[in-house]
């Protein structure tokens, strides 16, 4: 079953009567678990306003492309980068044919340029314009650059004509929508992937762990069922929502997360450990509180955690087998040191020290590295670039 939960959805409504059935539509996709936001071309005011779309989307409109307010917040190239995947609801002729000639006119002509996510159009148009030989060839153009058209429909028409070029409704566009994050690339899989940070303990009250928020786990664990595959995530604590049809087991410290991951690998076909596993632990875990008083200082004594990904590559039989490597400098150089050392199949190297990207950022860029090169995934949404990475890794192998 396709689902957008977590999913971005840039919605692009242009200037069409069918653009009434659009906020229709932004319930439709949010009912799937899409965040939705909604950019209005000039046109597209005429007919239904911004508030609407506000009010059920919850996010500010996008209008203008050169407003400085928007641009400190929401520009055109941050809602490019923030999209998974950009669906223009009502896509009227006009706007067709501008896309095709590679328009940067206007805000939603200029994301659609700018943006790497798949770009969806539901046309709305006349009968008669839709048949006509430009509209037709335009669209002939549009599917050689990978960019899908759901619908339109047959019927009769706002203008009183009947034929094609009615908008599929909403709730056919929203299950269309998720229809396109299924690939199929791992069915029949079994993925175990780490995700989160580990705890552990001094005392009953205290702890040491670290800011990883988990999501790029959760967004690969997301990836890795749109693939088709049979995920668990073996979570250390973090406030996400567990990706639906995945299975989740909670642990806590690095020992539990490592026979967590031991105690799952019968019948895993791939390993991804997205963790950041705390690397010590305390010694020894006071029983009761420590307590202050008379003490100026105070020292902990750690000891060594199991290497929880490195266990799994000495598995035997061993799941394809992917680790990172979240470094602050010499990023790729440590990542291929990791890959070797613990004889992973992969590594995904990230640079933590940009604060842009990485730990508790929405948005990622990463290198993969095996054993014959790197390739570099650009910027983007961790929920895209983990669709990138599973893609990438289901090919590998
Ligand atoms: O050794 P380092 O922590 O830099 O390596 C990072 C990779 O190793 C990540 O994939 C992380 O999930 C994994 N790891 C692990 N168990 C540890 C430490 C790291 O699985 N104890």
């Amino acid at each position: 079953m396709s689902s957008l939960t977590n999913k971005q959805i840039l919605l692009g409504v242009t200037g069409g009567i069918a653009a009434y059935k659009s906020a229709e539509l932004v319930r439709r996709l949010q009912d799937l678990g899409a965040e939705v936001r909604v950019i209005m071309t000039a046109a597209a005011q005429q007919f239904i306003t911004p508030l609407t779309m506000q009010a059920l989307s919850g996010n500010p409109v996008h209008t203008q492309l050169l407003d400085p307010e928007a641009e400190a917040g929401m520009g055109h190239i941050e809602l490019a980068r923030w999209a998974d995947l950009l669906l223009v609801a009502p896509a009227s002729a006009d706007f067709i044919a501008r896309l095709v000639n590679g328009a940067g006119d206007d805000l939603l002509t200029t994301v659609c340029l700018a943006t790497a996510a798949p770009i969806c159009l539901a046309p709305a148009m006349n009968q008669a314009m839709w048949k006509s030989p430009a509209t037709q060839a335009n669209l002939a153009q549009l599917t050689g650059r990978n960019i899908v058209c759901f619908g339109p429909a047959e019927g009769s028409q706002a203008c009183g004509d009947v034929g094609p070029g009615r908008m599929l409704e909403a709730s056919e566009l929203a299950h269309l929508t998720a229809g396109r994050f299924a690939t199929g690339l791992l069915a029949g899989k079994s993925v175990v992937i780490t995700a989160g940070p580990t705890r552990e303990a001094i005392d009953p009250v205290r702890y040491i762990s670290n800011h990883s928020s988990g999501k790029m786990g959760y967004a690969l664990a997301a990836a890795a069922r749109d693939a088709g595959a049979k995920v668990t995530i073996i979570s250390g604590p973090c406030n996400l929502a567990t990706p639906e049809h995945c299975t989740r087991i909670d642990v806590e410290s690095a020992r539990e997360m490592h026979q967590a991951s031991l105690d799952a690998l019968a019948g895993c076909d791939v390993f991804i450990a997205s963790a950041a596993v705390a690397d010590y632990r305390p010694a020894t875990v006071a029983e009761q509180k420590i307590k202050k008083t008379g003490r100026d200082s105070m020292t902990i004594e750690l000891v060594k955690n199991p290497d929880i990904v490195a266990a799994v590559a000495a598995s035997e039989p061993r799941p394809f087998t992917v680790g990172f490597a979240a470094e602050t400098s010499d990023v790729v150089h440590y990542a291929r040191d990791k890959l070797v050392r613990k004889k992973l199949d992969a590594v995904i190297a990230n640079d933590v020290s940009r604060t842009d990207i990485g730990f508790n950022s929405d948005q990622n860029a990463v290198t993969i590295i095996t054993a014959d090169g790197e390739t570099t995934l650009p910027q983007a949404s961790k929920s895209q670039l983990a669709r990138e990475l599973i893609a990438y890794l289901a090919k590998l192998i």
